[in-house]
Parts: structure tokens; sequence; C-alpha cells
């Protein structure tokens, strides 16, 4: 699968994945900051922003194998650092395990390492249903609006919200509809964090209610050599809702991994 994408700057290579029904437009914030350092290449996952999406079930396994493809034609085989939020994390998660060689160092930000519960798994199938036969994922982006932003950012910074839902609702229905379906048979990856060697940041925001706070402290404990860092002021999308807090301690991690970068 060729995927749409920006590749920004220069220095060791960062990879962003972007969570759903979003694309890489939400990391704009942090190419424009962290290119002066690394090169930042950040994917259109498969489904979603300019990337094709075709109609099948897309696992995060089959995402992950996209952006190690899309690696491979920029000739990058030496391992690199990868992040991804929520559903991007999900799909990071399933890269290190599958291509551990391939992750020098990870950042698992908003995310979840649980399956799906039973009646989550059965909702986002109702969604996938709906949005095909409307034709557009209108409906569900209107419900899925209020939990992806914190009262704060509602409260101090309503104007970030208008493109995110813009982004949400010009993802096609064959793309959500492959994602839903790719995140409700993905796999409980708990017992699974203890193989992953690399450093890894756990990034939440302290008022995330779709992957909260306390579901990140698990993980980073879990993980051999995890580091959590909560981000004041904002939800579920930490690195957009409050770039300043995000990028200082995503920027602290890359610099301990990279000290010369
Ligand atoms: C996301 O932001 O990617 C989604 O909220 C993830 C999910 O629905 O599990």
């Amino acid at each position: 699968m060729l995927l749409a994408f920006t590749d920004q700057g220069t220095g060791p290579v960062v990879v962003l994945l972007h969570g759903f029904p979003l694309s890489r437009a939400m990391w704009a914030g942090q190419i424009r900051e962290w290119s002066g350092s690394y090169r930042v290449i950040a994917p259109d996952l498969r489904g979603h922003g300019e990337s094709p999406a075709p109609d099948a079930v897309y696992t995060m396994d089959l995402m992950a194998d996209d952006v190690v493809e899309l690696l491979d034609g920029l000739g990058l085989a030496e391992p690199v650092v990868v992040g991804g939020l929520s559903m991007g994390g999900y799909v990071a998660l399933a890269l290190a395990l599958k291509h551990p060689n391939r992750v020098r160092g990870l950042m698992l930000v908003d995310t979840r390492a649980a399956a799906d519960e039973p009646e989550t798994a059965r909702r986002r199938e109702e969604n996938a249903k709906a949005v095909l036969a409307a034709g557009h994922p209108g409906a569900m982006v209107e419900t899925m609006l209020p939990r992806l932003f914190s009262r704060s950012t509602f409260r101090r910074r309503p104007g970030i919200v208008p493109p995110i839902q813009a982004v949400m609702a010009e993802t096609t229905a064959a793309g959500v509809a492959g994602a839903l379906r790719g995140m409700a048979c993905r796999p409980d990856r708990r017992e699974q964090l203890r193989e992953i060697a690399c450093p890894t940041l756990v990034a939440v925001g302290e008022e995330d209610v779709i992957s909260p706070p306390d579901e990140a402290k698990a993980i980073a404990e879990a993980l051999p050599d995890g580091r959590l860092a909560v981000i004041p002021l904002a939800g579920h999308l930490s690195p957009y809702e409050n770039p300043e807090a995000f990028d200082a301690a995503a920027l602290a991690f890359l610099r301990d991994l990279h000290p010369h970068a």
C-alpha cells in the first residue's frame, strides 16, 4: 500500500502515526517544531487523509506493515523512533512487536494496550455499518467530538476544534469502516509489553477520557524501559491540545535517545 506522507527535516528519524479518523494534519505543530533537529515522517494511515481506502479490515498489523513498507521505500533500514496517538499507538505497538529491529524508541500517546471490551467492539461494528450506509461519517463525528478534547480545550482554545472536525468529516466511509473493524479485532497486548526492549515514552492528556491516565500509567509500569508524561489541560489529543507541554516531554525523550541531534 503506497501511503501519502510528509517527510520534513534532517537528523534522526521520527515517525508519527495519527489517530482515528484523523490524518497527518494533526501532527502539523510537531512537524514544524521538531524538523529543525529531526527528520519527521508522518504518513496518512490507510483509509485516512490522502492515502487509499480499500474495502478491507485494517488490522493494526496490516497498518504497521504499511509503515514498514514506507520506510523500506525510503531506504530507511536502520531502527527509527515511532510515535503513535491512539489508533496510531495501537499501530506503533504492533510495529514494535512485529518488527522490533526497526524501532529505536517508541512513543505511545493517548493510547491503550488492552483489546476492546465486547461492548466497544459491538458498537464499532454498528458504527461501521451506519457509516457505510450513510456514505459519510458525519453522525459518528458528532458523537466522537466531545470526547476527544478536554473540557479545558473547549473552554480555553475552542478554535482548535473545527480543523480536527473537518479532517474527521472528510474521512471516507470505507476508511472509517476498515479502521473500526481493524481496531475491534486488535489483540490484548498487555502481556506483551514486557517484550518491548526499547525506551518508550507513554504520554497522556490528564483529561483523556478515551485512554485515561490510569491506563497509561499501567502501560509505563509494565514496560521494561517506560516513562510516563501526563500532559496538563489536554484530553485525548494531547499533542494537538497542549503542544508546548507535549513537545517538551517528547523532545526530552528524543534528546536522551539522540544526545547529539
Ligand atoms: C483514536 O483516537 O484513534 C480512537 O479514539 C481510538 C479508538 O477508538 O480506540
